[in-house]
């Protein structure tokens, strides 16, 4: 069978480092008239038009000028069983967690409310621009059987797992030890690196987990050490106080976690606000990911996530909409609001670098900067289209910029899924319209 290949015109960036400031031009590739080459889901080459045209015999040509093509966004914490808790009113997070939250994860024991609200998470996901996500699934089986199966039918590179919750949880939403390192074990048997997929060890957090389920745990990261973990970790002061009670003899809150071998360069810990200069140490020493959740933290009121200063101590942030308490699927929204987070405690966060962040620096804290996150050739072609003048609004205050990197900031300010015109996930266009010009050569 001959695939097709596609040509993709545009406006093309794609991140080489991160960048060290707003005018480090040396972080980035940009190409005024430039293009992508795609075959086999994969990326063949980035380059000129003119020099890319000619080595495109038989190929699609998709002309999205004047878009601006980029590599498909990365979503580093996201909760699949929360799309009908996104937007609940007036709680902080224990108690959001037990009013709206445990309720809606009990019904993902059916596995058609699952694959239905499988197949409405991934809507969300490409609608925003999303093209790779790690997730939390609800504690059943079956949610993480449905999660997986329709980023397989989507060819989607996706990371998720089952959540392990075996105390301070409604009946029906709690495993045993036991129960939740079996069903793990078969779902890393059924999913992990089956294709584009891969298996996340997911203990919830420290209070919905007793010690005998945390060690179970362990011993899964230690069995399977190719695979991601990930917790939630000093978000607000409440949990904190609780976990303390719970686990006496740890010394802080991510001393729980080191206890039973849960921190590796692999885990992703949501949220990371509140730490001690000893919890802070341990994360550098350990190469473990806080990840910052901006809409979320503002949302639930946890707090401010001190970006400048993990990063000070060496440390690799991600950053996510962790919706539901997320409230927008979009990471360009998730940047608008972190762009304030990181304003109120005097840091910056430029459009440089916000841009690599939601692409490749999410990428390299996945240790996946080789397969997604830029437009390299040889890499997986999830690619996007960006219009920063999708909105009368955004059009009007683009007639006044002359930059990249203003109409990047444009794009991180008012930017959200009306701006993603269309998304490419291993080389198919997903979005059934867009702007683009087709013609076959
Ligand atoms: N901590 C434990 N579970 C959750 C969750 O579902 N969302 C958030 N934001 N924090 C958590
Ligand atoms: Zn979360």
């Amino acid at each position: 069978m001959t695939t097709q290949i596609k040509l993709l015109r545009g406006r093309v960036l794609s991140f080489t480092a991160e960048p060290q400031g707003p005018d480090d031009t040396d972080a980035y590739s940009y190409l005024e008239d430039g293009a992508i080459l795609i075959a086999d889901g994969r990326i063949l080459a980035t380059g000129d038009h003119d020099t890319l045209a000619v080595q495109a015999a038989g190929a699609e040509i998709i002309d999205h000028r004047p878009n601006l093509l980029m590599a498909g966004l990365i979503d580093t914490h996201i909760h699949y069983p929360q799309v009908q808790v996104i937007a609940s009113w007036g709680a902080q997070l224990l108690d959001w967690l037990n009013t709206y939250t445990f309720p809606a994860e009990t019904r993902f024991a059916d596995s058609d409310h699952s694959a239905a609200m499988a197949r409405h998470f991934y809507d969300q996901l490409i609608a925003h621009g999303t093209t790779t996500a790690v997730a939390y699934c609800s504690v059943h089986r079956a949610s993480a059987d449905a999660y997986f199966a329709e980023a397989e039918r989507r060819g989607m590179r996706m990371i998720g797992g089952k959540v392990l919750m075996d105390r301070n949880a409604p009946e029906g939403l709690r495993d045993t030890p036991q129960t939740g390192y079996d069903d793990s074990k078969a779902l890393i048997a059924d999913w992990h690196s089956k294709g584009r997929l891969s298996y996340a060890v997911t203990p919830r957090f420290a209070i919905t987990s007793t010690p005998a389920q945390l060690e179970l745990a362990g011993a899964l990261v230690a069995e399977h050490p190719d695979c991601y973990v990930q917790t939630h970790l000093s978000e607000n002061h409440a949990e904190i106080a609780y976990t303390a009670e719970l686990y006496p003899q740890a010394p802080d809150y991510l001393g729980v976690y080191e206890h039973f071998g849960l921190l590796t360069p692999k885990s992703l810990l949501g949220h990371a606000i509140h730490l001690t200069p000893r919890e802070i140490g341990l994360l550098a020493e350990t190469g473990a990911k806080p990840v910052f959740c901006p809409t979320s933290n503002l949302f639930l009121g946890s707090g401010l996530f001190d970006d400048a200063g993990l990063r000070g101590h060496g440390i690799t942030n991600a950053i996510a909409t962790d919706v539901g308490a997320g409230t927008s699927y979009s990471m360009l929204q998730t940047l608008n609001e972190g762009y304030k987070v990181l304003q109120l405690q005097g840091q910056n966060l430029h459009p440089l670098r916000a841009f690599h962040w939601i692409t490749r620096g999410n990428a390299v804290a996945l240790g996946l900067q080789d397969r997604i996150g830029t437009l390299a050739a040889g890499t997986e072609a999830d690619i996007i289209v960006l219009n920063a003048r999708a909105t009368d609004a955004m059009a009007l205050r683009m007639q006044c910029a002359t930059t990249l990197s203003e109409e990047l900031f444009v794009l991180q300010m008012m930017g959200d899924d009306r701006a993603i015109d269309q998304v490419y996930v291993a080389g198919t266009a997903m979005k059934p319209s867009d702007n683009a010009q087709r013609q076959q050569v």
